[in-house]
């Protein structure tokens, strides 16, 4: 190992033993992905494009926002701070951003589901005219005239063309990579030598017990479309826009809570700006609204039954998804 690392350090590539860099790889803990890779398979080159067009402010209107700038890494790659993000002209959206993380292991994409393949998510927030407000054409013929693409292009696809489903699938493989499973919980599950304190420890049974029929499974959800009780406002009806069927209507996507500790405000329009604040509404908040979800309303009981301990030590749990590895690996930095 020596030796190797004083090579390496004497500038000289050990190309004969060196392993190509795995870019995407399964967690022991993590069930098998349903993006089909085969379609799209990932290179070190398609990665570094997917990347540098992630963080080009090019693929706004006026040159002024890029992906990363409402789904930044350190904050799980969410917009920081902003309960519905903030777009093009400083326009205000709509809905609080997702975080951009374990992207393969889902199949269906926004809060209501409204894109089922992943190669297509962009062309929403590029064409919104809230967000990116531009058109793909536009986008391609800047990319085509940029001095940086055509070769970086060239490099992943072996020809200097730029067409839409190159781009799209560019951007998904960098977005395919950030996966997020070396929390201090991931470790303690792996068996990897990580231990919970006491109150975390009690906080994960509270939590399998009362939060896990819906934030199910290592990506903590079940990739369901519910109604969790919260006060209706404003109009956006969530799944229902998508399927026209009025029982869906008020119904969100079951988020991951996967580094939730650095992902709020929350809820799909950012209402809530704590955890703490997300326990007390499962414990006193829940509203009885049309479509609530049977298991929040049980034998006229409607939320959680939850004591403030319990709170803080479920809050206490979820701080154990946190992923510093994730959240702080430079390879997914814009620089
Ligand atoms: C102005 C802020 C903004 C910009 C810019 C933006 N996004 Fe988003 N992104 C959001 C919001 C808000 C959502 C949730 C939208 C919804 O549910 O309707 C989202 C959702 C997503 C999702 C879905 C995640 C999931 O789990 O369903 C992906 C993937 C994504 N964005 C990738 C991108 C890419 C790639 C770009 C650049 C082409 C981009 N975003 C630009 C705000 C933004
Ligand atoms: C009946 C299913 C269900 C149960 C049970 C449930 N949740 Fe949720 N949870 C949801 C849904 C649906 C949302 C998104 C709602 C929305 O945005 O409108 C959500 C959102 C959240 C969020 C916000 C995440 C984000 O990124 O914005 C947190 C945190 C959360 N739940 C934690 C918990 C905890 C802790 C428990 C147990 C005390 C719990 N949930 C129980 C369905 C559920």
């Amino acid at each position: 190992m020596i030796g190797l690392s004083l090579w390496l350090a004497a500038g000289c590539t050990p190309t004969d033993t060196a392993e190509p860099e795995v870019l995407f790889k399964v967690p022991a803990n993590f069930p098998e992905p349903l993006y089909n890779f085969e379609a799209n398979p990932i290179t070190n080159d398609g990665f570094e494009l997917g990347k540098a067009l992630f963080y080009d402010p090019i693929l706004s209107r006026d040159g002024s926002i890029s992906c990363g700038e409402c789904h930044s890494q350190p904050s799980g790659f969410t917009h920081h701070g902003h309960d519905l993000s903030h777009g093009i002209d400083n326009r205000k959206g709509t809905r609080n951003s997702l975080p951009v993380q374990n992207l393969a292991w889902e199949s269906e994409f926004f809060w209501d589901g409204g894109v089922i393949d992943l190669d297509r998510v962009p062309i929403a927030p590029i064409e919104n005219p809230v967000e990116m407000d531009e058109k793909g054409t536009n986008v391609l013929e800047k990319l085509r005239t940029s001095p940086r693409y055509p070769a970086m292009f060239k490099r992943a696809y072996g020809s200097e063309e730029i067409t839409s489903a190159k781009f799209l699938k560019a951007l998904s493989q960098f977005m395919l990579t950030l996966v997020s499973a070396d929390s201090r919980y991931d470790k303690f599950v792996r068996n990897e030598g990580e231990t919970l304190t006491p109150d975390e420890s009690a906080g994960l049974t509270i939590f399998k017990q009362k939060c896990a029929s819906c934030h199910a499974g290592e990506l903590f959800t079940d990739r369901s479309y519910r109604n969790n009780g919260i006060a209706i406002q404003g109009d956006d009806e969530g799944r229902s826009r998508i399927t026209a069927n009025e029982a869906d209507r008020n119904k969100f996507r079951v988020p991951s809570l996967r580094n939730v500790a650095v992902t709020g405000p929350y809820m799909h329009d950012g209402r809530f700006y704590t955890l703490d604040a997300v326990l007390d509404h499962y414990a006193e908040g829940v509203q009885d609204t049309p479509n609530l979800d049977l298991l929040l309303n049980q034998n006229g009981q409607r939320g959680i039954a939850l004591t403030k301990d319990e709170r803080r030590q479920v809050v206490a749990f979820l701080h154990t998804l946190t992923d510093d590895t994730f959240l702080k690996n430079r390879k997914f930095s814009q620089n």
